[in-house]
């Protein structure tokens, strides 16, 4: 891990001491910004090699704090490989993320690389890239369309059982008395991982709620009424709102509230804070190690994030794509040929694009961050520092 995140920021370094001398400006994220759908391309790190491949990175926006770091990433490390890169956000627009893509295809990239805004939204890109023979990479996020050629994602399903099983051992709910009251709240039905996220979730706390030992007073337990519009903090706030003047205000103890992300987990701490009676301290579950969210999870309003380690997910995605570019036959020995210092899986099973036809996976595993082991997952690896104001600074992003 350790390893691999040195190499990484070596080839930063190398990257933007190239970039300035050729007077470039080597902002990172240098893509289409909010609000916009002017793709930036980048010139190659080699100088001007024109036989240097193109690759379209297609991000979906850069509202939500990971993205930034997966576009900086994928950036850098194509880059620093000898690509040339066009990097886009879409303001978490379907259709401008059409639009960025079809730019990409028109400017003839070799290889397209899409984190999906929406998973079910891009049949008329994906087509126009399969007719073309442009590879696509998935990335994160599955986009259900056969032309989606890889999918490098983490484990989604243990990213959602990781969360369930952090709350089930926080209740103790195998030894306690009980009963505890609960909420959930899950991600954006466009992102096919959101799914995923709330089975693994719910999978772990089925058995207690039908046994009684876990309420949902809302009742609110299927994943279409928690669901969250594009992840976003204010729906997620809104929503909690409603349900701890519906369901709270009367005082009843709420003991804790499972969020898919940080961003929803965000939206759902500023209720309980600002509106939530009680004075115990509620467990509340993230995902991605966003910067305001390890704040919080120092400060002991947030119990814990699921980290996923997006460098490392480039790391897998720029192997996978030069592969793909050379014309090697792809499967599991990827993984053994790349050296790479962390655990991913090849996959060929869990992941359809459309019925039946499957998807073949790199899954690399996903982490739980507490306040007790911030420093050693995410300080010691080099992901974060630690600024003056004694809180995590993401390295990159
Ligand atoms: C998911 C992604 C998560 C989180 C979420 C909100 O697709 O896997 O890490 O970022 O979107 O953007």
């Amino acid at each position: 891990m350790k390893k691999t995140l040195a190499l990484i920021l070596a080839a930063c370094m190398s990257l933007s001491l190239v970039a300035c001398g050729g007077g470039n400006s080597s902002t990172p994220n240098n893509g289409s910004q909010a609000g916009t759908s002017q793709p930036a391309s980048s010139q190659p790190s080699t100088g001007g090699d024109t036989s240097a491949k193109t690759v379209g990175i297609s991000m979906p926006t850069k509202s939500l704090e990971r993205w930034n770091r997966d576009g900086a990433y994928l950036d850098e490390q194509f880059k620093a490989a000898g690509y040339n890169t066009i990097v886009t956000y879409s303001d978490n627009k379907n259709e401008q993320q059409v639009n960025d893509i079809q730019n990409m295809l028109s400017q003839g990239v070799d290889l397209l690389i899409i984190a999906a805004i929406d998973g079910n939204g891009l049949n008329t890109v994906m087509n126009d890239a399969g007719a073309a023979g442009i590879p696509v990479i998935a990335y994160d996020r599955l986009i259900m369309n056969d032309n989606s050629s890889y999918y490098v994602s983490f484990d989604n399903y243990t990213v959602g059982k990781l969360q369930g099983e952090y709350v089930r051992d926080a209740l103790q709910l195998d030894s306690a008395a009980g009963p505890f009251n609960m909420e959930f709240t899950a991600g954006d039905p466009a992102d096919n991982n959101a799914g995923y996220f709330f089975n693994g979730a719910m999978d772990v706390m089925k058995p207690y709620i039908d046994s009684g030992k876990v309420i949902v007073k809302s009742g609110q337990t299927a994943f279409d009424q928690v669901a969250t519009d594009q992840w976003q903090t204010d729906v997620a706030l809104d929503r909690a709102q409603n349900v701890l003047a519906s369901y709270y205000s009367d005082g009843s103890q709420l003991d804790a509230w499972l969020c898919s992300n940080d961003s929803t987990s965000l939206g759902v701490t500023q209720a309980i804070t600002q509106d939530y009676a009680g004075s115990n301290s509620v467990v509340i579950t993230g995902q991605d190690g966003d910067e305001a969210n390890l704040r919080n999870i120092k400060d002991g309003t947030q119990s814990m994030t699921v980290y996923k380690a997006v460098a490392n997910e480039a790391v897998v995605t720029l192997d996978l794509a030069k592969a793909i570019l050379n014309g090697d036959t792809i499967d599991a020995s990827l993984i053994s040929a790349s050296g790479w210092s962390f655990d991913c899986a090849y996959d060929t099973d869990s992941y359809e694009t459309t019925p039946g036809n499957k998807c073949p996976s790199f899954l690399l595993v996903p982490d739980v961050v507490t306040a007790d082991n911030m420093e050693e997952k995410l300080v010691t690896p080099g992901y974060y520092t630690v600024g003056d104001d004694g809180y995590l600074k993401a390295t990159n992003g």
